[in-house]
């Protein structure tokens, strides 16, 4: 298999395709043959993502809706299916975020963001998975942060990825013998979301190129591909033009046994771990 074909063949939804990441993603993806479907919440940034796609001889539609509707998000599966019959790849990249301490965030926001990130994803899975277990092969690539591991006033946004990383590894293990593959993305790449986190952390920065969007659209497609046959239940974080494993949180072992559990032989065995890490 040659670069340029990797992803021929293959039916791909990617959400929130209209700009930033998941366009960018989407026009690879086309250019190494897949036919993607463009979901965005804004339909003319989708028609935008389809219209570059076209121009450069690949081959998408635009499907414009709001991946928090689980109805909608059963729609934009099927729409994929009855234009190939098969749905080889969904990537979960619509998300957004809200900043600010956790005492600042406003109830309304914590529900969109849960809506979006969490449930949004979790919907289009939930329809393209049986589709692809039907199949005996499939690709989810899963879209989570950084902030997952904890990012001052980002505790919220972070949360919705922790969920999004919990369903990575969690689906991985529901889908072993499948064929159905499901790993998960961690970017850092200079989008209008970064822009937007910068203005309100007062920075004044400018784009560097090891954010480029690009890296991960190589790595999502990787994922998409056949040539990642091998690779199930990880997440990979592109970051300052390298890409690295993110490790599943797990207990530090060894643990200390306490006999007499008491808050004193608690308070005890938390200092003896803290003072050997
Ligand atoms: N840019 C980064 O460095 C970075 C870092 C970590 C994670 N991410 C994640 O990457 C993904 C893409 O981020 P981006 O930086 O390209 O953001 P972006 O804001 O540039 O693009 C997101 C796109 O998703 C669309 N969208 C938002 N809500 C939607 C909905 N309900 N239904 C359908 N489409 C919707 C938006 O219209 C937009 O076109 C997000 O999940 C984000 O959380 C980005």
């Amino acid at each position: 298999m040659n670069r340029t074909d990797s992803l021929t063949g293959k039916a791909m939804v990617i959400t929130g395709a209209g700009r930033g990441i998941g366009a960018v993603v989407a026009q690879r993806a086309a250019g190494l043959g897949a036919f993607v479907v463009v979901n965005d919440i804004d339909a003319d940034v989708a028609s935008e993502t389809v219209a570059r796609i076209e121009e450069l001889g690949g081959s998408a539609i635009a499907h414009c809706g709001d991946i928090s509707d689980p109805n909608y998000c059963e729609r934009l599966i099927e729409a994929c299916i009855a234009e190939r019959g098969q749905i080889d790849a969904l990537v979960n990249n619509a998300g957004l975020f809200r900043m600010g301490p956790a005492w600042d965030l406003n109830p309304a926001d914590l529900q969109t963001m849960i809506a979006v990130n969490v449930l949004g994803t979790a919907h289009c899975a939930m329809h393209a998975i049986p589709r692809m277990r039907a199949a005996g092969k499939g690709s989810i690539i899963n879209v989570t942060s950084g902030a997952a591991s904890g990012i001052a006033e980002m505790s919220a946004y972070g949360a919705t990825k922790g969920a999004v990383s919990s369903m990575t590894y969690g689906w991985a293990l529901d889908l072993t013998g499948s064929g159905v593959r499901v790993n998960a993305v961690s970017p850092n790449a200079t989008t209008r979301m970064v822009a937007a986190m910068q203005e309100f952390k007062g920075i004044q920065d400018q784009p560097r190129p090891f954010q480029d969007p690009q890296h991960t659209a190589e790595t999502v497609c990787f994922l998409a591909s056949d040539r990642s046959a091998h690779v199930n239940g990880q997440i990979i974080r592109i970051a300052s033009g390298q890409l690295s494993l993110v490790a599943q949180p797990k207990p530090i072992q060894p643990g200390v046994s306490v006999a007499d559990w008491s808050i004193d032989t608690v308070a005890q065995a938390v200092q003896e771990l803290i003072a050997g890490q």
